[in-house]
């Protein structure tokens, strides 16, 4: 199976979704290791119950961002990952880190990109009023958000949502949709052909 390391901040429930889908037979990948840039994430909980190692890399240990950046690759290569998971993680990762693991890098965004990218894709899709909004799956660039989309979903939203109630329906798009993007990646490949992502050799 292709080995994923999972980076994430916080709850980590699309992290607790993929170590469910790990065991299933034919699902082609598993989770090999957590990376946290929260000492407190409860993603590193979800880990270590699922006897998966964790390590926090904090930014708060280094001196500057690149150092940041190369700590955290340091802390992902020990693991020989296949596939990288951004699941959840809410810093934006330099070309420190990129450059190492590209194309091999797939995220998970709350909104259909490439409308509302960056840190609040809920917050500012109920903000504009749209009345369908949905997650993302992509391949990691230098860019926020900006890499080739490998799978989306659409999600309506609804007259009484707020943030929260929006983001509960979309993360069950989303755990679904990351879920099966990784099982497709990890099993059939994937290259990219201009702008566009295409699963299989
Ligand atoms: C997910 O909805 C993910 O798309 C979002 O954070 C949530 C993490 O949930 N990520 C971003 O907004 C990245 N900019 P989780 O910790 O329960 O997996």
């Amino acid at each position: 199976a292709a080995r994923v390391v999972v980076l994430a901040s916080g709850g980590g429930s699309n992290l607790a979704a993929l170590l469910a889908a790990h065991d299933e037979p034919g699902f082609g990948a598993r989770v090999v290791g957590v990376v946290s840039d929260r000492p407190r994430a409860g993603a590193l909980d979800l880990a270590r119950d699922a006897g998966v190692p964790a390590v926090v890399v904090d930014p708060a240990d280094f001196p500057d961002r690149p150092a940041w950046n190369r700590g955290t690759a340091d802390a992902v290569a020990v693991f020989r990952p296949d596939l990288v998971v951004l699941a959840g993680f809410m810093r934006i990762l330099a070309p420190e880190f990129v450059g190492r693991f590209e194309p091999r890098i797939l995220n998970t965004h709350p909104a259909l990109l490439p409308s509302f990218p960056g840190a609040h894709g809920v917050r500012d899709a109920l903000a504009h009023g749209v009345k369908v909004t949905g997650c993302t799956v992509h391949l990691v660039d230098t860019g926020v958000d900006t890499g080739p989309i490998l799978a989306q979903a659409a999600v309506p939203v609804l007259d009484d949502d707020d943030e929260a109630s929006l983001h509960e329906r979309i993360k069950v798009a989303e755990r679904a949709l990351l879920v099966e993007t990784v099982g497709r990646v990890a099993r059939e490949g994937v290259h990219v052909v201009g702008r566009r992502a295409v699963v299989g050799a």
